[in-house]
């Protein structure tokens, strides 16, 4: 069945997110919701939450805040962990060495600024999207309705 996920284009990458949504669309997604917006710290916060006792918190939160940042719903079968398998492993570094044409590997600058998010799990991408998009509902399809 068709999923939903969180895509999320950080700041240090948003100069490049037309390449970034090509490949999006190469790789069978359907964008099903965009936004983009320069998050406060406190959004920043919220969203990282479950990182915030790593010593990279701080310098995580002030680069999400930094400039804007674009939020998209991503829809397609096995959307969640196929997102994931087209963004690489968290480190730029790594992502070259084991996935060339990941998007961190591609688009990456360290492992901080690693140019692209993605939900962790289906739960994890339904409390996203209901915190940055509200309410949304889908056709079977995976667009807006
Ligand atoms: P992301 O997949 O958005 O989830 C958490 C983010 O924390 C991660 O990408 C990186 O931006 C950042 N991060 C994870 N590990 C480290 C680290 N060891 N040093 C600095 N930043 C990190």
């Amino acid at each position: 069945p068709v999923q939903q996920t969180i895509a999320v284009i950080k700041p240090d990458a948003l100069g490049t997110k037309d390449e970034i949504i090509e490949k999006v669309h190469d790789a069978g997604f359907k964008i099903a919701a965009r936004k983009e917006t320069t998050l406060s710290r406190e959004i920043a916060e919220e969203f990282y939450s479950d990182h915030k006792d790593k010593d990279y918190y701080n310098d995580l939160v002030e680069h999400m805040s930094s400039g804007p940042t674009m939020f998209m719903v991503l829809s397609r079968e096995d959307a969640v962990d196929g997102w994931r398998s087209l963004i690489g492993p968290t480190d730029p570094e790594k992502a070259k060495e084991e996935s060339p044409d990941s998007l961190r590997a591609l688009y990456g600058g360290d492992i901080l600024k690693n140019a692209v998010h993605g939900s962790s799990n289906v739960d994890q991408a339904k409390t996203t999207i209901q915190k940055i998009f509200g309410d949304l509902k889908f056709t079977p399809e995976g667009l807006l309705i």
